[in-house]
């Protein structure tokens, strides 16, 4: 018996239990015991039950996706998620920094875009984008619109809530004639006086600390909640890691900070439920007794295209990255 089949066999299981069973399941196992050929019949009911429920979900998202805008958020989005209502109740701004980039246009206005589409987002939210290249903002919404997948019509109300204003990451001045704006903004939105504020930084880390500094001293609102959100990598090593999060959180309170990767383990982490379940020989070694790290490998079929900035200082590991 190979070290693989052993690995799988439960350690009490005296040789003579181990039998070959039918030639379909020897095509697949060296050695089939009872217990397995049962784990194997219990996993894929499950596996069954799974794809009936995937199924279901992405008919679910399909219908979401073709619903049309309500001018609020409907009743059966809001019972679905909860969090959401309490979002109803003030005015909210979700300021982009960064968002003359290619993350904003790649990924940030168009999961916006998603959120508003599938009525995530409150209709009263106003999105601000910030970055001090000197943009119109209908030039701004050129630069944006042909990455916004979806119906033209609920397009143009969507960049109908995005605004763009100019200005330095390094300067209060700056920032605090953002926040006049998103003052006059948030008024606009018929919340009352009270807003919350998320900002998202769609720019380098080695801009973080100043832009922090002044979002802080100028750009934070009184009459609610505000949220930061930084962008992966989180620095260029642990030691560099470390040393932003513990600046960040001189600045910050550590609710205030999100942290976010949009493709850590995308793909994989999609389909972790299908390779594990559909797999017999997984279920029973893929825990912690057996697996002591993950690495995960990704690859990108296309060039840095726009992201110079990025690459420049950050590099990337041209085969895996591992956590
Ligand atoms: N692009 C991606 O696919 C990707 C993937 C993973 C993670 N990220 C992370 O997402 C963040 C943004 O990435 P990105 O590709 O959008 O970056 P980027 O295009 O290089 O930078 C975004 C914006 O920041 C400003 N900026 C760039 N370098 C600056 C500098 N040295 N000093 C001051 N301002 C500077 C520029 O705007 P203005 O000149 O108009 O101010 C630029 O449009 C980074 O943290 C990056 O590591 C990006």
């Amino acid at each position: 018996m190979g070290g693989f089949s052993r690995a799988i066999l439960p350690k009490s299981m005296p040789n003579s239990d181990v039998m070959l069973k039918t030639e379909n399941a020897r095509q697949r196992y060296h050695f089939v015991t009872d217990q397995m050929v049962e784990e194997e019949r219990v996993l894929r009911a499950k596996l069954k039950r799974l794809a009936i429920e995937n199924h279901a979900l992405r008919e679910a998202a399909g219908k979401e996706a073709e619903a049309p805008l309500a001018s609020e958020l409907s009743s059966s989005t809001t019972d679905h998620y909860p969090e959401l209502r309490a979002l109803e109740s003030k005015a909210l701004s979700i300021v982009v920094i960064g968002a003359s980039g290619d993350l904003a246009k790649k990924k940030t206005y168009p999961a916006l875009f998603a959120l508003f589409r599938n009525q995530l987002l409150p209709a009263h939210a106003i999105i601000t984008g910030y970055a001090r290249s000197k943009l119109e903002q209908s030039k701004f919404h050129e630069q944006i619109k042909g990455f916004l997948k979806g119906d033209d019509a609920l397009v143009s109300k969507f960049l109908e809530r995005c605004t763009y204003f100019s200005g330095q990451y390094d300067d209060a001045k700056d920032f605090s004639a953002l926040h006049q704006e998103l003052l006059k903004s948030e008024a606009s939105q018929g919340k009352g006086p009270h807003a919350n504020r998320v900002f998202y930084f769609a720019i380098p880390p080695s801009i973080y600390l100043e832009t922090s500094k002044s979002v802080k001293a100028s750009a934070f609102c009184g009459t609610g909640w505000n949220r930061v959100v930084v962008e992966k990598p989180f620095g260029k090593d642990l030691e560099s890691a470390k040393k932003l999060a513990d600046d960040l959180l001189q600045i910050f309170s550590e609710e205030e900070v999100y942290r976010i990767d949009h493709y850590l383990g995308k793909e994989m982490v999609q389909n972790i439920m299908a390779v594990r379940f559909a797999n017999a020989v997984f279920e029973p070694i893929w825990n912690s007794e057996y697996i002591s790290s993950v690495t995960l490998t990704f690859k990108e079929n296309f060039g840095t295209e726009g992201r110079g900035g990025y690459f420049d200082e950050f590099g990337t590991s041209p085969r895996s990255s591992s956590f």
